[in-house]
């Protein structure tokens, strides 16, 4: 009860002028308040004693230790249990939609949204629609926006309904405002018609944040160019959504109809919000799971390698290609929330292993891809994305990313076998989840290597332990192994958490071959399977120009085939 007793005793260390007893000590120097003092520090060794003494001889719960730190958590004063963790029903969704297209977008939100009441949220129209599909009890409730024709937008070539959505977030506080539902609120997530969210995941990236503090959280874009010219690396793009807790949401209704009106040559509602969140001085907290994809072309690069957090949302469905190959858009996310279902915080999440028999690499995108890979791949390029989406200008220029990526393949050889996931399910009995994925791309390039085409599997099943907790842990990619099987055509691997000393490494042996020096255990270069401009993996920093080999190499009676770089017209053999 240490606690405790300092609290109580606090009132009686102030005398009237509530100056503290420690300067009234030192202030002090006749004998008569020194009596004072003698017979206070008595009474206060007394009190002190007598309440120790009564807490221990009537103890009111099995551990006072526990109780001591209990209470003043408690005292915080919160209507809410204090350690009840962020469930759906603690977060309003705003959806910012528009009548002409809601009849289409409205069957991307019905892929994450869970009616009857699991989740609380609305769905922001200009103007009613005329059309009894969008009423569906599959889907949020729909609100009108209110007039904007006052507000200011000076923006050229933007849209006025920016304004409008902005404003989303203060009115879903004004509606919000003395209803017994706001006692429960803890975030507002705002998000657009064609994001889709994995909630599970949001609420995974939520449970870290004090929902009582301010906090504004989302991600910039993987524009480089979007974020430093029109719009900031400081900003949660809308579409990859954002959440607001609750206080911060409050204390920007009180400002933002001042505020936008500031910024009214602006172009978008989301960087109409960043304004205003830099006036208040609440920065944005970037979590890398929230997706604006400002990209064209196809997502396969980027979600076969998502970083290592779990992942909140995907966005612009419309501007990319189907995420899964002949389906269309609406169906192909329909697929992948299957493994979303089974075991959504690994969606999406990568390992690699090798199959040393046949010298390919694997890499796999749990629920969503495997690629395989001829010759061994190391770990640090297999985590880059590779270029299988534009840039938002469509500029064909990878410095305009704000990421690393790596070229689809340097050579026709190494070009990836790639297999989408087309069912999954969980085996009750052994508690895993069995994913299935098939081949899809047909086109086969020419490859003189001697080693095994991919293109003779043609189904790949993946065996893996659901994994809630895994985020709760110092973040880790699962490592994965092949299980043997005698099926022709068929592979079969099971993905688990890595062993503490389980490293993704082809050899034993460490080979590296730059500018003529092998460094490591000699071995026999057998042939230079291939030697072209192409195969030179980027612009090195070097004046000499830069010729790629692929060569075949015998380590320790293991053929290898090995990409190098040189700035020699040729490695010597
Ligand atoms: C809605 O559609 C129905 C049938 O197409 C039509 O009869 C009705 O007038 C429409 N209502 C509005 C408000 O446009
Ligand atoms: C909430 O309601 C109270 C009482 O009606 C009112 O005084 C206050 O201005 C309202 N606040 C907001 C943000 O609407
Ligand atoms: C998978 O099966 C296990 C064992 O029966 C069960 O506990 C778990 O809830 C199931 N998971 C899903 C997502 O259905
Ligand atoms: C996958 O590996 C885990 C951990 O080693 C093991 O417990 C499990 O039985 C394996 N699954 C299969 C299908 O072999
Ligand atoms: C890489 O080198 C090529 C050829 O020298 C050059 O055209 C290109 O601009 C360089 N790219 C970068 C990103 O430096």
């Amino acid at each position: 009860m240490v606690d405790n007793n300092h609290k109580d005793q606090r009132p009686l260390s102030y005398d009237k002028s509530s100056k503290p007893i420690f300067s009234f000590y030192l202030s002090s120097s006749s004998p008569c308040s020194f009596t004072a003092i003698i017979i206070l520090l008595i009474f206060f060794s007394y009190f002190l004693y007598s309440f120790s003494f009564i807490t221990f001889l009537h103890p009111y719960s099995p551990s006072r230790i526990s109780n001591s730190l209990l209470v003043p958590v408690m005292r915080l004063g919160s209507s809410q249990q204090p350690d009840e963790k962020t469930e759906l029903k603690h977060i309003v969704f705003g959806i910012a939609a528009s009548s002409s297209l809601w009849k289409h977008r409205s069957q991307y939100v019905k892929t994450w949204w869970r009616p009857n009441g699991e989740m609380k949220g609305f769905v922001w129209l200009d103007k009613p629609v005329n059309d009894t599909v969008s009423f569906s009890s599959d889907l949020p409730e729909i609100k009108i926006s209110s007039d904007t024709s006052s507000f200011k937008y000076r923006y050229r070539s933007g849209h006025r309904s920016a304004i409008r959505i902005t404003r989303i977030v203060s009115e879903t506080v004004r509606m919000l405002n003395g209803t017994e539902y706001e006692k429960h609120v803890r975030w507002i997530v705002m998000g657009d018609d064609d994001t889709v969210f994995f909630p599970e995941n949001l609420l995974r990236v939520l449970r870290k944040y004090d929902h009582k503090q301010f906090y504004y959280i989302g991600a910039p874009s993987e524009s480089h160019l979007q974020n430093l010219h029109q719009f900031s690396y400081g900003m949660a793009y809308g579409g990859g959504g954002f959440a607001i807790s609750y206080p911060l949401a409050k204390a920007l209704e009180k400002i933002q109809d001042r505020c936008i009106e500031r910024y009214s040559d602006l172009y978008g509602s989301d960087d109409r919000i960043h304004a205003c969140m830099a006036e208040i001085g609440v920065p944005l907290t970037k979590e890398a799971g929230f997706h604006q994809f400002d990209v064209y072309g196809n997502l396969l690069g980027l979600l076969s390698v998502h970083p290592q957090v779990p992942v909140v949302s995907i966005h612009h469905l419309d501007v990319v290609e189907p995420i899964f190959p002949r389906t269309d858009r609406v169906n192909a996310v329909k697929r992948l929330m299957i493994p979303a279902k089974l075991d959504s915080a690994s969606l999406l999440q990568q390992s690699i292993c090798y199959d040393k028999t046949r010298q390919w690499t694997m890499s796999i995108s749990w629920g969503y891809t495997v690629h395989i890979t001829r010759t061994y791949m190391p770990a640090r390029m297999m985590e880059v994305p590779t270029r299988t989406f534009n840039d938002w200008h469509k500029r064909h220029d990878f410095t305009n990313v704000a990421f690393n990526t790596r070229p689809i393949t340097y050579t026709d050889c190494q070009r990836p076998r790639v297999f989408c996931m087309s069912r999954a399910l969980n085996d009750s009995s052994s508690g895993t989840t069995i994913s299935e994925y098939l081949r899809h791309n047909e086109w086969n390039p020419k490859c003189e290597w001697g080693i095994q085409d991919p293109s003779d599997i043609n189904r790949i099943f993946v065996y893996k332990k659901p994994n809630p907790d895994r985020w709760n842990k110092a973040p880790r990619r699962d490592c994965c192994r092949l299980l043997p099987t005698t099926k022709k055509g068929t592979m079969v691997i099971n993905v688990t958490a890595c062993e503490d000393d389980e490293i993704v490494a082809y050899s034993d042996k460490f080979i590296d071959f730059y500018d003529n020096h092998w460094i490591g255990p000699k071995c026999t270069i057998i042939r230079i399977v291939q030697r072209e401009k192409s195969l030179v993996p980027s612009n090195r920093s070097t004046s000499a120009p830069v010729i790629g080999f692929a060569i075949e190499v015998s380590l320790n009676s293991e053929a290898l085939i090995l990409l190098v770089a040189t700035s020699k017209a040729q490695p010597k053999l």
